[in-house]
């Protein structure tokens, strides 16, 4: 048997860090979306034990990949009476604010809940989601929505229009826990207002919405990388509607209204060092390929 998904990038279209926390992570306030650029994975049954490849040279395919520490939360779980090949095929750029590991990862349990026939709801796994990463619960089913907590905790809300995203994403990867590590909250800190954000969401009313996009995690990211600022005015320039880093970096997007400035926009940004994408507003974190 063979299960083939594909496993959506998001973008966070807000980020508040409110405090840290007694276990060491941080509280978390952020919208995050699904975007169409994605990884695609083929879960296939085989032999005993979980054997990974990926078509991405650096990646690895031991635990210390978050595909293989999914398959095995599993497998230790549940006991299943195959083991699995996992192919990988990588497209969203790695480490870059993205959430590419944990998109995997959420696809990864979706898969091998069908593939081994455990009959886990989505409850139970959005459980073991969160035991492996902060993002993996919103990836399990992504569209756009509210996420608190550590990130872990998931409230749906209506989708955007239909809004072109580029994304530009300099040629560096960036550790989250460093961003979190170095990140000083002061009284000077602009925090976007959550409320606002989602009432503007729920109200479709992007002209509210676009001014409160705000990513606490842009201060500490942008000190050590400035190409950041000038990708973020960059793309403003290029007509979009608005320009964010997504989540702790270095990934910059701009949200476009019309297809034709969002590729114009795409070709302009190939001056940056780096990769650039082209994509649209998704409605699910994985879906059958
Ligand atoms: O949960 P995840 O493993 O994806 O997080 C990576 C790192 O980011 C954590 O080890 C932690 O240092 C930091 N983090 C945090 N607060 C969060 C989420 C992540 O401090 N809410």
């Amino acid at each position: 048997m063979e299960v083939k998904l594909e496993a959506r990038a998001k973008i966070n279209l807000m980020l508040d860090v409110l405090g840290k926390r007694a276990d060491g992570y941080h509280e978390l306030s952020t919208v995050m979306q699904s975007i169409t650029l994605a990884d695609t994975l083929v879960f296939r049954s085989a032999g005993p034990g979980i054997v990974l490849r990926t078509s991405h040279p650096r990646l690895p395919v031991d635990k210390g990949n978050l595909v293989y520490r999914a398959a095995e939360a599993l497998a230790e779980m549940h006991e299943p009476l195959t083991g699995v090949e996992i192919w990988l095929d990588k497209r969203i750029p790695v480490a870059a604010g993205l959430g590419g590991g944990s998109a995997d990862a959420a696809a990864t349990l979706l898969g091998l809940n069908t593939l081994w026939n455990l009959g886990l709801t989505m409850a139970e796994l959005r459980q073991v989601a969160g035991t492996l990463g902060s993002d993996i619960p919103f990836c399990l089913s992504g569209g756009t929505a509210l996420a608190t907590g550590r990130g872990e905790i998931i409230r749906p809300l209506p989708a955007l229009p239909p809004y072109w995203v580029v994304l530009v994403t300099p040629p560096f990867g960036v550790s989250t826990a460093e961003v979190y590590r170095q990140l000083q909250l002061t009284a000077d800190t602009a925090h976007p207002q959550t409320e606002g954000v989602v009432r503007a969401i729920r109200q479709g009313d992007l002209s509210g919405l676009i001014p409160q996009m705000v990513n606490v995690l842009e201060t500490v990211t942008e000190k050590v990388h400035p190409e950041i600022r000038v990708i973020k005015a960059g793309l403003q320039a290029m007509g979009a509607a608005v320009s964010l880093m997504s989540g702790s970096g270095p990934t910059v997007f701009g949200l476009f209204t019309a297809r034709e400035k969002a590729a114009a926009a795409c070709r302009q940004a190939r001056k940056y060092a780096g990769t650039v994408h082209l994509a649209q507003l998704a409605a699910a974190g994985v879906s059958p390929r």
